[in-house]
């Protein structure tokens, strides 16, 4: 993990909500994969306020630049959003513990809900890249948050997309699709994120049906460097309960082990 201070080429409004930031990272000479995060300062020298970094997942990760989907929301996020093309953002990173896909994966299914999207969005771009068969079902809102949708059809064989606006994102609906896809193809393994609901219900489903799983966690961090303990989680492992950080031990943790309840 290091300390940059990398050139914005791009930072523009994508939906009513979110946000989209490219950035130059020819400068980054270590390896970033799926799942880690950066911890940006969403200040410039101006103010100090917000005075903490905020942890965001990268959402493409390409040759010389990394790209950022985020939500506008409290101070920080409305902060990011003031940045231009030609200034400089410090960003802290990669930091956490990514996402893993074995070779021998010929089918995945992949499960996100709002900005967990941006987080499976790498991941796809990864599998797509080992020629992996990737289902998505994304989940949102409204239709307009759901903007990662034309990146997960670049990647994915079928994106699936279910909206509360649509009255189609409630549990027992996405059960019936994850039961349906797991029957109709040999699903191997199961990557989720943006849901504690679905996150559960993912996990009861991959067990019953054998399939390993991972699942990206969002807790609040404010260090995001395994010192403040702010970002603490349970997971159950050989039969014992642990206390984890899930900027350090995390955010991706295998999915039978988090106890959600
Ligand atoms: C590992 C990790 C990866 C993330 N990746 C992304 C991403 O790719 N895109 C994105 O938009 N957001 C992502 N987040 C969430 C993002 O960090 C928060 O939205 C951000 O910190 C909010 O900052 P703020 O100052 O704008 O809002 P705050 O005033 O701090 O909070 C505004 C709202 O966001 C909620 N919030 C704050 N932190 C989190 C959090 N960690 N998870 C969920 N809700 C939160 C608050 O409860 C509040 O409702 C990620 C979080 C983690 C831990
Ligand atoms: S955010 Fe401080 S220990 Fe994880």
């Amino acid at each position: 993990m290091k300390d940059y201070h990398l050139t914005v080429l791009s930072n523009r409004q994508v939906s009513d909500r979110y946000w989209h930031m490219i950035v130059d990272s020819s400068v980054v000479e270590e390896r970033i994969e799926p799942g880690q995060f950066f911890n940006i300062k969403p200040t410039n020298h101006e103010t100090y306020y917000p005075l903490l970094r905020r942890p965001f997942s990268i959402y493409l990760i390409n040759e010389d630049t990394l790209e950022f989907l985020y939500k506008v929301d409290g101070p920080g996020t409305r902060q990011l959003a003031r940045y231009k093309p030609g200034e400089k953002i410090n960003l802290l990173g990669p930091a956490g513990v990514p996402f893993t896909m074995s070779k021998d994966c010929n089918k995945v299914l992949l499960l996100a809900r709002g900005v967990g999207i941006a987080t499976l969005a790498a991941l796809a771009q990864k599998a797509a890249r080992m020629n992996i068969e990737i289902y998505a079902i994304l989940s949102a809102r409204k239709q307009d948050d759901l903007l990662a949708t034309k990146t997960m059809e670049k990647y994915c064989t079928n994106v699936y997309c279910v909206t509360e606006e649509d009255g189609t994102s409630d549990v027992e609906h996405v059960r019936e699709m994850i039961r349906d896809l797991m029957e109709t193809y040999p699903i191997h393994a199961a990557y989720t994120c943006g849901s504690r609901r679905l996150s559960m219900l993912l996990q009861k489903m991959s067990k019953g049906n054998g399939i390993t799983g991972q699942v990206a966690l969002e807790e609040y961090m404010a260090c995001g460097m395994g010192v403040c303990y702010s970002c603490v989680c349970d997971v159950k492992r050989h039969g014992v309960t642990q206390t984890v950080k899930s900027c350090e031990d995390g955010p991706v943790f295998p999915l039978e082990e988090v106890v959600f309840e």
